[in-house]
């Protein structure tokens, strides 16, 4: 990471907690629902199958910007599907950079080749070992694994939701963060449970032993980008919710958060690692803004 935007993070960061301020850093942008997978956990893939315009999107990462957003995520559906009028996922990136945001992001089931060198972090789910992760999402782990290998760079951060499918294979994971090139690190949340996916929740003592098998990895020396300060308040699901400095962006509507917001009662069972260690971070939490410097100035 830059300097300057190391600096101008911490300078948002000790504005928010000293004057508590619940003002957005980072936006994430839905670029189409449209995917070319069903995982048996998601509830948002192809919903309506649509890929917003060009146009749209730009005018959506000028509102996030103006907002004063630096942190951007693209999202979808699947990313890397989105194109309009010979645009692709990577000119939306340089135009996020050119735009000024200080980190860009893309968020990708991994299935498409991946040249995608502008972005800071491409977020790459994994769901599993072979055998568990085809079980959620099809038979696309060796091809996954082909285009990893052959990436035009080295930002790759596997990102893997964990449930009662996949639970005993985060060692597997962890693994092959360590030991496969362009992998840089790997980021987990746990399963949050939408109605139609509630089957698949861990429980508080499966959430426990997922804690205690990422921080035994942690000590291996596995590259991981979350921090083990949060863990209690993960399995505990104790900790503040929504985060105020997260904002999600589809079709000109803004949720703060995520979308997912909407959905009496689903805060409460959030598994969203990030959304924990975001909030406590901007709560003041000493344990996790020091813990995050490390960690984020290691891996990113
Ligand atoms: C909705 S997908 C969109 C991006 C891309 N298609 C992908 O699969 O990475 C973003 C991430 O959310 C995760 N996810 C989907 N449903 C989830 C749920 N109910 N709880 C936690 N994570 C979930 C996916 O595994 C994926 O890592
Ligand atoms: S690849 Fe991503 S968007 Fe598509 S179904 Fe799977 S989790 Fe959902
Ligand atoms: S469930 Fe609630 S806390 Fe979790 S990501 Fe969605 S809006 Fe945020």
């Amino acid at each position: 990471m830059k300097l300057s935007s190391f600096l101008y993070f911490a300078r948002f960061g000790i504005r928010s907690v000293l004057l508590k301020k619940q003002e957005p850093i980072i936006g994430s942008l839905i670029l189409t629902d449209r995917c070319n997978l069903s995982c048996k956990h998601c509830s948002v893939g192809n919903k309506a199958s649509v890929i917003y315009p060009y146009e749209q999107i730009l005018s959506e990462m000028r509102i996030l910007y103006d907002m004063g957003i630096r942190v951007l995520f693209f999202y979808g559906g699947e990313a890397f599907l989105w194109r309009d009028k010979n645009k692709t996922i990577r000119d939306l990136v340089i135009e996020g950079k050119k735009m000024g945001f200080l980190f860009v992001s893309v968020v990708t089931n991994g299935t498409y080749k991946l040249d995608l060198l502008e972005a800071d972090l491409i977020l790459l789910s994994l769901d599993g070992n072979r055998k568990k992760h085809s079980e959620i999402r099809g038979n696309t782990f060796d091809l996954i694994m082909d285009n990893i290998k052959n990436a035009t760079s080295d930002n790759i951060c596997l990102y893997m939701a964990i449930n009662k499918i996949n639970k005993n294979t985060i060692r597997d994971v962890c693994n092959l963060a360590k030991e496969t090139d362009n992998v840089r690190a790997v980021s987990f949340n746990f399963h949050t449970p939408y109605s139609d996916t509630r089957e698949l929740a861990l429980t508080r003592e499966e959430k426990q032993e997922c804690c205690d098998v990422i921080a035994e990895m942690m000590d291996n020396g596995a590259p991981v980008l979350n921090l083990r300060s949060a863990f209690p308040y993960l399995v505990d699901n104790s900790f503040p919710t929504p985060c105020h400095q997260c904002v999600v962006i589809e079709r000109g509507e803004i949720s703060t958060c995520g979308r997912c917001i909407e959905i009496p009662g689903l805060c409460e069972q959030c598994g969203y690692f990030f959304v924990a260690e975001c909030s406590l971070l901007f709560k003041g939490n000493i344990r996790v803004m020091i813990e995050m410097l490390r960690t984020y100035l290691k891996y990113i």
